[in-house]
């Protein structure tokens, strides 16, 4: 079977693609999981946008501050400058961001924004909206529960993906090839990302040669409700805060106000360390809800007001335990800024598999909706610009060995590593002890090949961070003690 397109992943970036793509093309979405089994159909706050032309240099300037001077200036003037556009295209598709009662659209405030400029929809659920749509328009046909398990690349083409499907491995051939398969969440013990978020095509890329930048840069969301029993934690959106929330210890005391002056509304890395010190000292710390009317809480907030009621916290007024979790990672596969694979003619990567530059050392809040619509629409572009033929060419089918004996407990031990090692404070020690662990105790072994795949991913991260001397951005790093 051969395709014009593969996509792999659908999630904003890849549905998004998928309807910018012309109708008489034949595109082949790929989905791990169930279809809404993504990172998109979890985001909340929503998607930052230059709120109008004149914005456009305030959002930059905001986007470059939070990268802590590691963006790449080009990518982000793309960004911004594109955003009103992707955003008018989707009101013109019909897609409803809130509105106030005069039909006027609401922008909310979140960390490290100097104005208010995020759009959302159903309240706190812009990424399960934008999802329904985005799949409700998308005329691609789409597999579900099948995994990518290696890309079938020669020269500067990539001419497929090898996929399984949970009872057999086969080859997909398609002319251009579209990688948007998400982050890297279950790498760590306490994340925010869909549960099957694990880093495959950042391993496969490691795998077949192809080059990962910025990889040590991982943000850990400030606020999140991490007390189930799941991996995937439950995330707070950083609107609350920007409507109004706070966060303080058993005392009630707002203590982040001495590790930064913006306090709450500091940018997210300075809020999650700030709290996990707090929490090391021994201080419990919670949201702070309770300045919120009940019914703005109901009506604003409605799927978190409703989670926190089922579990019997008596929200707004109870304030409710939060502590960091990972939730995005800025680096990736190195990509231009048309979201093409650096080498390749014909192989692209768009939302947070790839690293185009935007988000440098640290994202800013909302900035990753818009960054999957504005690459995906311009990687669509530049594939219809290059419209040249990929060579018919046949690859073997290749049965990996997926998985092993002893592979769960690996993973397990991989995930509580990252955490503890390569987590929000880290030190050299420490990130040499988890590359140790990473080579000799997985990837010099006779492991799985999806196991090897993630193990590969975190080493990417590691060797990245440990050739970062300096703090910066997500990445901070302690001397020793
Ligand atoms: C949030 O709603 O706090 C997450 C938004 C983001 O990750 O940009």
């Amino acid at each position: 079977m051969r395709y014009d397109y593969i996509i792999v992943g659908a999630g904003i970036a890849g549905l998004y693609a998928s309807l910018n793509i012309p109708q008489n093309k034949k595109v082949l979405i790929l989905s791990k999981d169930p279809i809404w089994e993504c990172n998109t159909f979890y985001a909340q706050g929503g998607v930052a946008t230059a709120v109008d032309s004149n914005d456009i240099k305030l959002h930059i300037q905001d986007t470059l501050k939070a990268g802590a001077g590691l963006c790449d200036p080009k990518a982000v003037e793309i960004l911004s400058q594109n955003s009103i556009l992707v955003i008018e295209d989707l009101l013109v598709r019909g897609f409803e961001f809130d509105k106030d009662e005069q039909g006027n659209l609401l922008f909310t405030k979140e960390a490290a924004h100097s104005r208010p400029r995020i759009l959302h929809a159903g309240g706190d659920a812009t990424g399960r909206e934008l999802h329904k749509f985005l799949l409700q328009q998308s005329k691609a046909k789409i597999l579900e529960g099948v995994s990518v398990v290696d890309l079938l690349i020669e020269g500067d083409y990539c001419y497929g993906v090898r996929v399984e499907n949970g009872k057999e491995q086969f080859n997909l051939y398609a002319n251009k090839v579209f990688l948007a398969s998400g982050g890297i969440g279950s790498l760590y013990e306490y994340h925010t990302n869909a549960k099957k978020i694990s880093a495959d095509l950042q391993g496969v890329a490691a795998f077949r040669g192809l080059k990962l930048k910025d990889m040590e840069f991982t943000q850990f969301h400030p606020t999140v409700f991490v007390f189930n029993k799941r991996a995937r934690k439950l995330l707070l959106t950083e609107a609350l805060r920007g409507e109004g929330a706070t966060i303080v210890d058993e005392k009630g005391e707002r203590f982040l106000f001495n590790y930064d002056p913006q306090g709450e509304l500091a940018p997210r890395d300075i809020v999650s360390r700030a709290i996990y010190k707090h929490q090391k000292q021994g201080h419990k710390v919670y949201l702070d809800f309770s300045s919120f009317d009940e019914n703005f809480f109901k009506k604003r907030f409605p799927n978190i007001y409703r989670v926190f009621r089922n579990i019997g916290f008596k929200v707004p007024k109870e304030k409710v335990p939060i502590s960091p979790a990972f939730h995005f990672i800025m680096g990736g596969i190195k990509t231009d800024t048309w979201g093409k694979v650096e080498g390749f003619k014909n192989l692209y990567a768009i939302g947070e598999v790839a690293c185009t530059g935007v988000h440098g050392a640290n994202r800013l809040a909302s900035n990753s909706l818009l960054e999957g619509l504005v690459f995906s629409k311009r990687a669509v572009e530049d594939s219809l610009i290059q419209e040249e033929i990929v060579p018919i060419k046949k690859f073997p089918v290749i049965n990996y060995t997926l998985l092993k004996e002893g592979d769960q407990e690996l993973k397990e031990k991989l995930r509580t590593t990252m955490w503890q090692k390569v987590g929000i404070i880290r030190k050299e020690s420490e990130l040499k002890e988890a590359l140790g662990f990473i080579e000799e105790r997985i990837l010099s072994k006779d492991v799985g090949h999806l196991l090897k795949l993630r193990a590969l991913s975190a080493k990417e991260i590691v060797k990245s961070a440990l050739n970062r001397k300096e703090s910066v951005g997500a990445h901070y790093i302690e001397g020793e003690e």
